[in-house]
Order: C-alpha cells, then structure tokens, then sequence
C-alpha cells in the first residue's frame, strides 16, 4: 500500500465505528471554530457538513469555502471532514470539496445520472466515497454500486433542513440497507436523531449517526454529545 491508501484505509475505519457525526448546520457560525472545538474536546472525530444549492433542496447553506475553513482544526485534532452534498449535479464540483479538505463526500444518486462516474471522480479527488438516499428513494438505488461505496447515508428525514422529526420507517430502511450493502460500508443515519432515536438507529445496524439539533441546539454541546454517546454504547 502506498502511503495515500493506507491514510485513506484508517480514515475509512473512523467512518465504520460507531459514532456520532455533529451535524454543524445547527452550529452557531459566528463561533463556528469554538463549537466544533468544543465537541471534539467531547470525543468527536467526524464532523459532518450540510452542503445545500438553493436546488436540489430549497435552502442554501455552506460552500467549499467554509468547509476549508475548519479543515486544518478538524484534521489537527485527529478528525475528519464529512461532506454531505445536497447539490444538482454533484460531480461538477467533487473536485472542489476534495481540495477542500473533505475526507468523505457523500452525494445523492437522486440529483445525477452519474452515479458510478461520480463514486469514480470522489476517489479521484482522494477521498471516500458515500451515496445518500431520500425517505421516498427505495435502498435498491445503491444496489449496482455498492461495492464500489465507502458509505451509504440513509434520510430518515427530508433532506433541507434541521430539526425535523425522525421518520419512524427509516428504521426497516436502516435494516434493509444492512442487509443490502457490504459490510465493510458505513451506514449512516441523518435526521432526527436523539436521544429517542438513537438506538433504534443502531439496532437497526447504523453505526454514524448524525446529530444536529440535538447536539448545537442543546444549551451545552459537549455534555449533550457525551449523553447520546453513552446511550448507544458509541465514541
Ligand atoms: C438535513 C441535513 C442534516 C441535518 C440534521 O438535510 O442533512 O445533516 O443537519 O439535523 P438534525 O439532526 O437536527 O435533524
Ligand atoms: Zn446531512
């Protein structure tokens, strides 16, 4: 192995452990240095970041450029990037998170006819490479690439926003994407999670969980993530 695959060999070990991923979307962005500081002082390693286009979901959030912007820190303090892409057309711009910092980009099958060529440009780019699939997309979407997958990232709410309630048939999805996909791929679960949910996510075989709301929402985002961590048994 070169010395690239085997960084990227370890970075996709952090990905399949079980996990909590702080969705900065619900982070304050005045301060976004000091919250992402201060959950991985709580013990995160994988810090996940909600590109959105204005188009594939109504709202737009954050570029390559914020994503660059906490690169340094996250990869300093022994963590890694996970960049959610809600865009039209994600391979026009893979290349762009990839020199970005991003160690994971997760794009949906939903918003490109090119799926194989897509997972192919996100390795290109030295990174790892995730397919994120809708509540109304049925898991068979993946099936045709799932080998050539890092991770798949189940919605268990609409994707666009957050704060949203859990969707309670995400669940058998979870199971049926377990099921489906190789076991060397994460599965990842984004939306709603909490307290409430959280372990029924990873009966159901989820092992990353991303959590927004209720870790920035929460008055006390360190002490929050400790919580839901000791809840599912997770790092
Ligand atoms: C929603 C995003 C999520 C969002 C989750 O489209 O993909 O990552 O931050 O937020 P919560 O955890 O609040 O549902
Ligand atoms: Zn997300």
């Amino acid at each position: 192995m070169t010395s690239t695959e085997t960084d990227r060999a370890a970075v996709a070990e952090l990905f399949r452990e079980r996990r909590f991923a702080p969705s900065i979307l619900s982070a304050d962005f005045s301060r976004l240095g000091s919250q992402v500081a201060e959950v991985m002082d709580a013990g995160a390693r994988v810090i996940h970041c909600d590109v959105m286009d204005g188009h594939f979901v109504p709202p737009i959030t954050i570029g390559p450029l914020i994503v660059g912007s906490i690169a340094d820190q996250v990869h300093n303090a022994g963590g890694v990037l996970d960049v959610h892409l809600m865009i039209e057309r994600p391979e026009q711009h893979v290349a762009e998170f990839a020199r970005a910092g991003a160690d994971m980009i997760t794009f949906h099958p939903e918003a490109t006819p090119h799926l194989h060529y897509t997972i192919g440009a996100v390795h290109s780019g030295g990174c790892l490479a995730g397919a994120a699939i809708n509540p109304g997309t049925p898991s068979i979407m993946v099936a045709d690439v799932a080998d050539d997958l890092d991770m798949v990232l189940c919605m268990s709410v609409n994707p666009g926003w957050g704060g949203q309630p859990f969707i309670p048939a995400s669940v058998a999805k979870l199971a049926q994407l377990r099921e489906l996909v190789p076991d060397h791929v994460a599965l990842e679960v984004d939306g709603g999670v909490s307290l409430k949910t959280a372990a029924a996510c990873v009966e159901a075989g989820a092992n990353l969980l991303v959590a927004g709301s209720a870790i920035f929402g929460s008055p006390d985002p360190a002490e929050m993530y400790l919580r839901l961590v000791a809840e599912v048994g997770a790092k």
